[in-house]
């Protein structure tokens, strides 16, 4: 972050502010995503659309504060952050206007945004040999641009940032016990932690054992397809980890249901609308359903997988003696022979049409 500060007050800034808002994001945004099971197109835990409607919260505040009237941003043109960032700052404060130097310069490639930085003597992390467009935070770190912009090209495990590749990863397997309260981790291996130890702890264990990388062709909210690598490893294991407890702990139509309103609020979530009531009120329908979601998980690590390895709840909807094939109480299985007669009416009636047996 130091060397942050220096760069921007070597590329012209009169001030700078480095906040760290990482527990902001780990209570008021990560954990609605790991109670949520926020996931887009099946794969891609949102490490940056969670990000952007915090830093746009964060700029309207310094905004406020130097009563400047103008926020700038770096997004390009063709983006989805453009997008999460300014639908952020407009809820916030709608008179504020937007400055974005990609809409409006020459800029019109990550190529001539290198040669303009090296014409003004400004550092930047990437070449045009390693030009890959990465944003790091707690949750993730994203790669896109480059040689992955070719589909055919396999994505290179030199790329990684916080993941051993699972080819180089220990041997031995690392075990893990995740402990929840209402859908919030709260304890690792019988630690309690702070959320923000508790996200660094499983990115150091899932990253060792190889864990949490994605590749993606996603479809941005701009239209095109774009492909993408990601690294998230404490997020793949904490949804990995609340899942099993869901299994365990959430009634058969409760658990569907949540996985179409996850559906939804994935999309708004990708689509830059945080600061809506829809959300809001999606968020209090996810709240509701985690009131039983306490209990521990332990998983295995290896190689890139996660494999389950026991959980426990005292609100286990789950009962041995009912689920047993053997003799129970509370279910006959001469009760089943009734259910399925009419349960499989509509299919026999269809049946018996086709067949001429009804007019
Ligand atoms: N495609 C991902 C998303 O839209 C990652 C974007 C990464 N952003 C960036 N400025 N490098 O959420
Ligand atoms: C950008 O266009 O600035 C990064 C990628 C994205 O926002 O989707």
């Amino acid at each position: 972050m130091e060397k942050i500060k220096e760069k921007a007050l070597k590329s012209g800034a009169s001030k700078v502010y480095i906040e760290d808002v990482k527990e902001e994001f780990v209570k008021e945004y990560l954990f609605k995503a790991i109670k949520s099971r926020a996931l887009y197109e099946g794969k891609y835990l949102l490490g940056t659309a969670f990000a952007r409607p915090l830093m746009a919260k964060k700029l309207v505040e310094i905004a406020h504060k130097e009563g400047a009237e103008y926020i700038c941003h770096g997004c390009t043109g063709k983006g989805n952050d453009q997008v999460r960032f300014e639908l952020g700052i407009a809820a916030l404060d709608p008179t504020i206007k937007i400055i974005a130097p990609w809409r409006i310069w020459d800029i019109k490639s990550r190529e001539d945004a290198i040669d303009y930085a090296n014409l003004k003597g400004i550092e930047v992390p990437v070449t045009k040999e390693k030009i890959y467009s990465v944003d790091k935070n707690l949750w993730h770190v994203s790669h896109e641009g480059g040689d992955l912009e070719d589909p055919k090209n396999e994505h290179k495990i030199e790329m990684y940032a916080i993941v051993t590749p699972p080819e180089k990863a220990k041997d031995e397997a690392s075990y893990v016990d995740i402990e929840f309260e209402k859908g919030v981790p709260k304890k690792v291996n019988g630690k309690e932690l702070n959320p923000v130890e508790l996200i660094e702890v499983l990115n150091k264990i899932g990253g060792e054992n190889g864990i949490g990388v994605i590749d993606i062709i996603e479809n941005r909210l701009v239209g095109m397809k774009s492909r993408g690598v990601y690294e998230t490893p404490a997020g793949s294991i904490l949804y990995e980890a609340h899942r099993y407890l869901e299994y365990l702990t959430l009634d058969k139509e409760t658990l569907h249901f949540k996985e179409i309103i996850s559906h939804k609020y994935t999309k708004i979530v990708y689509n830059g609308l945080w600061f809506t009531t829809l959300r809001e009120a999606i968020d209090e329908f996810i709240e509701k359903t985690q009131e039983n979601v306490t209990g521990k998980v332990k998983l295995k690590l290896y190689k890139g997988n996660i494999i389950p390895a026991g959980v426990e709840s005292k609100f286990a909807l789950y009962d041995k003696d009912i689920s047993s094939f053997g003799y129970s109480e509370v279910y006959s299985h001469k009760d089943a022979e009734g259910f399925i007669n009419l349960y499989g009416l509509p299919i026999k009636i269809k049946a018996m049409m086709k067949m001429g047996m009804i007019k």
